[in-house]
């Protein structure tokens, strides 16, 4: 997450004084969290104040969901103090480290805490602050890691070095307090495209039809014959069930023709044996769809020309975490909102949200990118 302007911040803080009363909480956080929780309202709550003041205040086990980005260490240009700007950046990860300890007391034993987190250069060298916080938290804390996300910015910003690569990642961690814990991974599933009949035959969403896998069955040289019946057996079986929509697609491996995806290895891998002692085996696609992976290309806000960028922490970055991790009725929390981009991708998705600052002035933004984006 990068600095923000201040400039963009000071003309919109301006237009906001000028609208209206703010209404942060600024004492009695739990109390106000349980009625906001019952009133079922969409707008985010906002609560002034210290992350970790604010957190400890919080009812036990009553969040279902975090996700922040904090300040970077060294870098910040925020207003109202908070952390940052300790002189050492290990002082900046015991306070951080602290904050997620009271985070996670608060949040549900099945909830999920999505971190993405910014490094920093000193005389040249990467801290690996981001490594260093995940393993403060799994190590010390008790978190379990769940995934390491990349995020890939794919642009980089402005790099005068000339003597090292340019930054384009940084990482969101996902962490949860146990083994078990709220998933839906179909939530997130890339919508499958469906399988359709060509000719009276049936032809899978990315075109397998069969016909090259029977023409090399039949030519192979290292099946058997009893080997090759087997194989056509099988190969109608799966068609069919493409055309049932019992799965969304396959690929056929087969002996000596394709590339195999498994390790050679038949001690370690189930597959190698199938190839053996069967002559095939099959890679069958859910049939919901693929899952993503730990790589994500986001464009950061400021350069996908949005009228409202005031920092590129992106709203898409947001909508896995929150689809698969955040049960419908959850509630969202993020101790560092800084402008809401948190909170406006849980109202876009139909989540309560809770954001935290210690910037008055940015908890004023949040609410004018509530009032200007409804
Ligand atoms: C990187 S920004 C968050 C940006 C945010 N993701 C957004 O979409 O705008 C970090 C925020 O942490 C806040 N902050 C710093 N120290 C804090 C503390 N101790 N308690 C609460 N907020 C703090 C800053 O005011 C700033 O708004």
């Amino acid at each position: 997450m990068q600095n923000m302007k201040n400039t963009k911040v000071s003309a919109m803080h301006e237009r906001t004084m000028m609208r209206r009363p703010s209404s942060f909480v600024e004492e009695n956080y739990a109390r106000e969290v349980g009625a906001y929780r019952s009133s079922r309202r969409l707008m985010p709550l906002l609560l002034l104040g210290d992350a970790k003041v604010v957190l400890d205040q919080l009812p036990e086990s009553s969040i279902d969901f975090a996700m922040t980005s904090p300040p970077y260490w060294g870098k910040r240009e925020y207003e109202g103090g908070g952390i940052g700007l300790e002189s050492d950046y290990r002082d900046f990860i015991r306070h951080l480290s602290d904050i997620f300890l009271s985070l996670k007391r608060a949040l549900k034993s099945e909830g999920s805490f999505w971190l993405n987190i910014g490094d920093t250069y000193q005389e040249k060298g990467l801290l690996g602050i981001p490594w260093r916080v995940a393993i403060e938290l799994t190590d010390r804390q008790g978190w379990i890691l769940r995934n390491s996300v990349i995020w890939n910015k794919v642009k980089s910003g402005m790099d005068n070095t000339k003597d090292r690569l340019g930054n384009i990642h940084e990482h969101v961690f996902h962490f949860v307090k146990q083994t078990k814990y709220y998933y839906d991974a179909d939530a997130i599933r890339s919508k499958p495209r469906e399988a359709r009949i060509v000719n009276g035959a049936v032809v899978s969403a990315t075109g397998v039809s069969g016909v090259r896998y029977k023409r090399q069955i039949e030519l192979s040289t290292t099946l058997s014959e009893k080997e090759k019946r087997e194989a056509f057996k099988a190969l109608d079986q799966i068609l069919a069930d493409v055309g049932a929509g019992v799965i969304s697609d396959f690929r056929m491996i087969i002996r000596g023709q394709q590339r195999a995806t498994h390790s050679d290895s038949e001690k370690v891998s189930g597959r190698a044996k199938e190839l053996r002692d069967r002559g095939f085996y099959f890679l069958r696609y859910h049939p919901n769809g693929s899952k993503p992976a730990d790589v994500w290309d986001i464009m950061p806000e400021d350069t996908q020309s949005r009228e409202a960028h005031y920092a590129p922490y992106p709203v898409d970055l947001c909508r896995i975490p929150i689809l698969a991790t955040c049960p419908a009725g959850g509630v969202v929390l993020d101790p560092f909102c800084g402008t809401g981009t948190t909170l406006l991708a849980a109202r876009d998705l139909g989540r309560q949200s809770i954001g935290i600052d210690v910037s008055r002035q940015y908890l004023e933004i949040v609410e004018e990118r509530c009032a200007t984006l409804l």
